[in-house]
Formats: structure tokens, sequence, C-alpha cells
């Protein structure tokens, strides 16, 4: 399979299902607090998607090839955590920062998008890493328009972010979206200028970046799912669901609580 492009009323039902994702994100804010279990959360996203907006929460049973069905509705990753956390009964603590990963299918068409929350009072190291990974990834994003490739999007995140002394996970990626969770092409968060895939019109993926205040070295839980930093230091990720346009980007999994975009985009933005 090639990468697909999307038109019209494609473009119409991913621009739903995006913002549907980020709403979800937005549903759930209030709730991230000291003593919330992340299994209240997606106890509360569950029942958010499945009643209040008739979405499918993709991540439930999701079993990509060798991996075990995916047991819960969201994903949370705290701390040390990468990605693909596996919600628990353990309370969330003052100074812990959360990754929620919210897909939504709607109509058969997927919006996919996470933020960090920091809970409670943060330590200074841990808001400058989730601050530093939500400027990658938009450092990322504002690289996207037709003749681009995939190569200068990863090297511009690269770079932001290994200037700052943090490093970038190599193992995990940003990802076509649509009638698939996971569609072509892989975006890498790192590379070089010129290389991969030219971008064109109407393909739609995520950029997700995973930044580690140490090393870039992840390690996989027992539980087939998590991975975690191999140091154990912090990680942090952010993503979005983003379309080519014929001039730029357009940003599909935006809602009314995305936070304030960064100030390099928008003194680029027209
Ligand atoms: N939402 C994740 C991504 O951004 C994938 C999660 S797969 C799951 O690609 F099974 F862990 F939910
Ligand atoms: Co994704
Ligand atoms: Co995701």
């Amino acid at each position: 399979m090639s990468i697909t492009i999307k038109t019209g009323a494609e473009l119409d039902a991913m621009r739903i299902a995006g913002r549907l994702a980020s709403e979800v994100l937005d549903y759930l804010t209030p709730h991230v607090v000291p003593g919330v279990t992340t299994e209240a959360l997606d106890k509360l996203a569950h029942d958010y998607m499945v009643q209040v907006q008739g979405t499918i929460p993709a991540p439930l049973n999701y079993a990509p090839g060798g991996h075990t069905p995916y047991p819960k509705s969201i994903c949370a990753s705290v701390n040390h955590q990468i990605c693909h956390g596996i919600p628990n009964d353990r309370a969330l603590k003052s100074g812990d920062i959360v990754n929620l990963d919210i897909t939504v299918i709607k109509e058969g068409w997927h919006g996919d998008t996470s933020r960090m929350f920091v809970v409670g009072e943060g330590s200074i190291a841990a808001k400058r890493l989730c601050s530093l990974t939500y400027d990658a990834m938009w450092k990322g994003i504002v690289k996207v328009k037709p003749g681009v490739r995939l190569g200068d999007i990863g090297h511009a995140i690269q770079t932001f972010v290994e200037n700052q002394g943090f490093s970038v996970v190599r193992e995990f990626c940003g990802h076509g979206i649509g009638q698939k969770f996971h569609e072509e092409p892989q975006v890498l968060h790192y590379g070089r200028p010129g290389t991969m895939e030219e971008l064109k019109p109407g393909m739609i993926f995520t950029i997700e970046p995973m930044v580690n205040a140490g090393k870039k070295d992840i390690k996989a839980l027992g539980d087939g799912w998590t991975i975690v930093t191999k140091d154990r230091s912090l990680s942090a990720q952010w993503e979005h669901t983003v379309l080519v346009t014929e001039t730029g980007y357009e940003v599909l999994t935006l809602s009314d609580g995305s936070p304030p975009l960064p100030d390099f985009v928008t003194a680029t933005k027209t």
C-alpha cells in the first residue's frame, strides 16, 4: 500500500474526527489532578467517547501484528513512561507528568492527538520538558507544505531538541492516518533534510515526537505495551494530526481547549 490522498468529503470526515479527539482531552483536563487514577481517566474518556460523542475508542482491543490486544480506551504514560502506558489504579500525585493519548473513530475515520499534563505543582525541569516537547512538535508542523520532504520535518524536530540537550526517541514515529489507525508513511522525528517522501496536498499524518530528558534509549515493559526510558529519565510527548494543504498545513486536532500556539507559529501564520 502507498500513501493515500484524501479529498472532499474525506477531509471533512477527518476534520470532525480530529476535533472530537481533541475535545476528549478538553473534557479530561479538569480531572487530571492529584489523587485521580489513570484508570478513572480512562473510564471518563471511554464513556464520553461512546455515550456523548458517538465515537469508538480506537485503542481498545487494538492488536497490530504481534501485540496482545490493547486493554484500555486511552494511553496514559506517566513520568519515565514514553508511550502506550496502560491506565491503572495508581493515583497521580503532585509533580507527576502524564501524557494522555486519544484516538477516536467517527464514521470510520480516525483522529489521533495527545497532550502533556503537569499534575499539581510541577518541577521546573518537568515543565521545561513538557513545553520544549510541545515546541518540538510545532517545529515539525510548521515545515509541512507540498514539496517538503519528511526528512525536513524530522530534522527540524531533532535539531531543536538536541540543541537544548534533550534526546529524541527513535523507535516510535508519527504515521499516516485515515480509515486506518496507522497508515503509511512513517513520520520519523529525526532525519536529514531533503530525504524521504515528498509531501503532497491531501496527505494526512501525525507528528508526535517523544522527547527524553536523558538518553534516547528505551525499554519495553512486560505488559506487552508500555515503553519507558532505559535510564528512567522523564519523557514527554505531544501529538497532532496534520493535513497537507495546497499552500501549507491544517492541524485537524484543534479544539477550544487546545493550548495556545507557540509564538514562532503565530508569528509566521498568515
Ligand atoms: N495513539 C498512539 C499513536 O499515536 C497509538 C496507541 S496504540 C495503543 O499512534 F494500542 F496503544 F493504543
Ligand atoms: Co499517533
Ligand atoms: Co496517539
